[in-house]
């Protein structure tokens, strides 16, 4: 059996690598990634020891280069995580969403067929759902819910999954798509809400919350992802679609203020919102547990305590990226914030 694995050296790719490779279960993981801004050997680094891992550097949008990739490692099944994923990034600059997220996927769809893969995996998200009020607490997402994205980076993700789907019922591609809520734990690129609030504190300088803080999002710890991830790909009914969540709203004001208490600092610096901003993302999991018998089982309590750790352990890995190129793109994003 043989696993591609794409977007690999990011946050969720590099997490579900460990994941697999923890598993022992003599399997090929293969990782395929472009090493952007938000790809990191580093976060794969104990990986390049097992003889059952391989990685390649390569665009999911080079079409010549990932046939050679899937005519050499032969998989029986692909998890498309590649992406770029940042929200604010896709307000400033939308085309590259457009070209890795869609286009991409549409060559990875194309090589899947083409070499016959028993399963194609779509790692998509709750934002192709819009957003819901945060005062009607009864309203979740199910999988029946339109899809109405909101940014750049949701209407991407939208997009590739109704390509993939459109794959499915054309060419009777066997794929499955997974839409989870906001992941967090270690190897978390610092300019998400979590890492960053971390790394902000334990740096001297001030959190940045944008506009009223109440937006609310579904927290998962990213094992958990992995784990769901894991059951679909192998128990998960072709063409279907699997919401995975935390059972865990929290808004972002709530987030922060746990980290402040678990360090013991950090000063709350509200700042100008979002454009488009979604204010509340809350999943409904029945049909992945029901069908899959899949539940999260870590709190955010432990989550976040567990993350916050890593991070502290950890400033090694997260140094060298506020060091570099990151640093240009905190400065312009963030303006007004003391430094
Ligand atoms: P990330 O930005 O940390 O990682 C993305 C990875 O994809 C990076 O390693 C990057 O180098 C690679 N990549 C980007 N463009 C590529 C290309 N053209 N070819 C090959 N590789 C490329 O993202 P993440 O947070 O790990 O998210 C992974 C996936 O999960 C994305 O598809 C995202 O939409 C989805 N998702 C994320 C969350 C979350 O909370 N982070 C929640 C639900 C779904
Ligand atoms: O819901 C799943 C999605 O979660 C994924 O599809 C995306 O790839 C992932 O990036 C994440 O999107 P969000 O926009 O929800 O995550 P982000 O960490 O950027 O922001 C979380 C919340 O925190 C959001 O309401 C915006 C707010 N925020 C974020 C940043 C970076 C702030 O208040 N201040 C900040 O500086």
């Amino acid at each position: 059996m043989s696993i591609i694995v794409t977007g690999g050296a990011g946050f969720i790719g590099s997490n579900f690598i460990h994941y697999l490779l923890e598993k022992n279960i003599n399997e090929k993981v293969v990782c395929i990634d472009k090493l952007t801004y938000a790809g990191n050997l580093s976060s794969l680094k104990n990986c390049f020891e097992n003889l059952n891992f391989s990685f390649y550097k390569e665009d999911i949008k080079n079409e010549r280069g990932i046939q050679s990739i899937f005519d050499k490692e032969k998989p029986d099944i692909v998890v498309n995580f590649a992406a770029e994923s940042h929200v604010d990034r896709s307000i400033e600059n939308p085309s590259i969403f457009l070209e890795t997220n869609i286009l991409g996927t549409q060559v990875l769809l194309d090589a899947s067929r083409k070499y016959g893969i028993k399963r194609f995996h779509q790692v998509s998200t709750d934002e192709v759902y819009g957003d819901l009020p945060i005062d009607r607490k009864d309203l979740l997402f199910t999988e029946n819910n339109p899809i109405k994205a909101s940014s750049p980076y949701s209407a991407s993700k939208a997009g590739a999954d109704l390509l993939v789907l459109a794959y499915y019922r054309t060419y009777g591609t066997p794929i499955t798509i997974s839409r989870c809520s906001n992941n967090y734990g270690p190897y978390h690129f610092p300019e998400k809400l979590i890492p960053l609030m971390i790394i902000n504190a334990l740096k001297g300088k001030q959190l940045p919350i944008y506009g009223d803080g109440l937006n609310v999002r579904d927290w998962l710890y990213v094992k958990e992802h992995c784990s769901a991830i894991d059951t679909i790909i192998r128990k998960g009914k072709v063409g279907e679609v699997y919401n995975i969540g935390g059972n865990s709203e929290k808004s972002n004001l709530e987030v922060v203020q746990a980290i402040i208490k678990y360090l013991n600092k950090g000063e709350i610096l509200f700042v100008k919102d979002r454009a488009g901003h979604d204010r509340r993302y809350a999943i409904n999991a029945d049909k992945i547990k029901k069908e899959l018998g899949w539940v999260p089982t870590i709190s955010f309590e432990t989550g976040i305590k567990n993350t916050i750790e890593w991070y502290l352990s950890n400033t090694d890995w997260w140094e060298k990226i506020i060091s570099g190129e990151y640093k240009y793109y905190y400065a312009k994003h963030y303006p007004k914030e003391k430094k």
